[in-house]
């Protein structure tokens, strides 16, 4: 090695400059003409095999510029693109640019978000965009909490605190399989799979969970969860916390949160909210009274990268003691050095949650939520569901259409081909074979993207508006395409069903 060492991984600043430019230049010319690409090239795995090749492991290194150009070029054109204006499916916004940029700059700085003293300024800025979450969906500052991954581990993350809070304290010492006791959760059953995810994680198991019936709104019907929570502590089982959701992945409704509250109180249970998608609509005003009852939650989870536009990866986690995350998750190795150097209690995340290194999240949303401020994001949420309403109201309006749900920003339809004149079993079959069709074109077709849900009993075709690019002409276009495709679809299904009579 010569004194000055240079390592194969150091680009040189002009070459820094010249590709990094260069990235700029075409990540802003993507941008800009991001509504003209379709929104998927629905290309196989078997075709993008062919494309990424299958070489084994670089033996040698190669020149940066090659690689990053090459990557450019994948990414923007065999990618699904939900910052289109016409992505409406699942629950992932269109990426604020602005936290794209801040990506790139907290992964050159690469503060490690996991001690206070590997990362002073981001934990500070971590510290205040959690404070202002709780401020941005109307809780207390009180609340505390931090970013994590996503939904799911913002769920875990309050899972495991309730756990250890309201299970018997030797739970944490000597683990679940040491206590005979029947731990329970309740929640309705239009609740996320990550209640699965916990339940089998934290050791309770599958049949822990209390699915509770929902009523015709899609809401948790809460005289059940009442009497579920009796017929369990008659039968010996130890219940330990109830779920409420802020807008569920299906139809976007909000359960009956005061009502879960009143009834948490009454059994000393832990109250849980999972708002990752629907908690940042309680920012305006006129739907705050839909979400009373939050300030009541011991955990709520929440998801800037679902309606706050942040790109992935970025969930959060608050919680109404904090004390109770630390009880959870704090511990002291000797290896550590972390301990407080001004006389305040040092704030260390790793003590907060489950990751112990982290990185930056927070960044991307501090940078955007003083971007757009409190009236950018009431009239950005309020257009989202202005839009979603729109889409409701001509599905209703058009006679091969059916709207059947519209909560929050998700509505739900379905294709009903004209003069289709059956009984109504045989109808509902094929109205649900002929909707999944449909869904599976849209998803491939390129023009528009949309998911499923299945309301009671039907299959329909699913939009939730987390997308600052959509505007009204795309919900019109959308219901032509659907309608174009639908027709398609139905013609090629009644010929199989043709054929397959003769
Ligand atoms: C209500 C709800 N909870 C949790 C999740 C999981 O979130 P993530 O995919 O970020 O883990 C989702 C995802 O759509 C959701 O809608």
């Amino acid at each position: 090695m010569s004194e000055d060492r240079t390592a194969a991984i150091q680009i040189g600043e002009d070459e820094f400059k010249k590709i990094g430019y260069q990235l700029i230049d075409d990540i802003s010319e993507f941008i800009s003409t991001i509504e003209k690409r379709p929104v998927t090239p629905g290309e196989t795995p078997r075709q993008l095999q062919e494309l990424i090749g299958d070489n084994g492991l670089p033996e040698n290194g190669a020149p940066a510029e090659e690689i990053l150009l090459r990557a450019t070029g994948l990414l923007l054109n065999h990618s699904l693109l939900n910052g289109h204006p016409k992505f409406s499916g699942y629950i992932t916004s269109s990426p604020a640019p602005l936290g794209a940029l801040a990506d790139l700059l907290a992964a050159a700085v690469n503060p490690n978000v996991g001690a206070n003293i590997l990362s002073p300024v981001a934990t500070e800025i971590e510290k205040q965009t959690v404070k202002w979450l709780t401020e941005f969906i109307g809780v207390p500052a009180t609340y505390g909490g931090l970013l994590v991954s996503g939904g799911n581990m913002a769920n875990f993350t309050a899972f495991l605190a309730a756990r250890t809070v309201k299970a018997p304290k030797i739970i944490k010492e000597e683990g679940i399989s040491n206590s005979s006791m029947k731990l329970t959760v309740y929640c309705p059953k239009s609740t996320h799979t990550w209640i699965e995810k916990a339940a089998v994680l934290f050791g309770l198991g599958l049949n822990a969970i209390r699915w509770i019936k929902t009523d015709d709104a899609n809401k948790m019907d809460n005289e059940a969860l009442e009497q579920a929570i009796k017929d369990d502590l008659t039968n010996s089982c130890h219940p330990i916390m109830v779920i409420g959701t802020a807008g569920d992945v299906s139809t976007g409704a909000v359960d009956d949160l005061k009502g879960i509250a009143a009834i948490c109180k009454k059994y000393n249970l832990w109250f849980h909210v999972d708002g990752a998608y629907g908690m940042p609509a309680a920012i305006i005003p006129e739907l705050k009274p839909i979400f009373e009852g939050i300030e009541e939650a011991d955990s709520i989870a929440l998801d800037p990268h679902k309606w706050l536009y942040s790109p992935l990866e970025a969930g959060c986690t608050l919680v109404k003691n904090p004390d109770h995350l630390l009880e959870t998750y704090s511990s002291h190795p000797v290896y550590y050095n972390f301990s407080n150097n001004d006389g305040l209690q040092t704030h260390n995340y790793y003590e907060y949650g489950f990751q112990n290194s982290r990185g930056f999240r927070a960044l991307k949303i501090w940078t955007t939520l003083q971007q757009v401020g409190r009236t950018g994001y009431v009239k950005l949420i309020a257009e989202d569901i202005a839009l979603s309403k729109l889409l409701f109201q001509l599905a209703n309006e058009h006679p091969e259409l059916e709207a059947i749900t519209q909560n929050l920003s998700i509505t739900t339809l379905r294709y009903i081909p004209a003069g289709y004149d059956v009984g109504p079993e045989e109808r509902e079959q094929y109205l649900n074979a002929l909707n999944e069709i449909l869904l599976n074109d849209l998803q491939t077709g390129g023009e528009v993207f949309l998911s499923n849900a299945v309301v009671g009993g039907k299959y329909c075709l699913r939009s939730c508006i987390v997308n600052f690019r959509t505007s009204e002409k795309d919900i019109q276009e959308t219901i032509q395409i659907i309608v174009k495709e639908g027709r398609k679809a139905h013609e090629n299904l009644m010929k199989k069903s043709t054929h397959s009579v003769n």
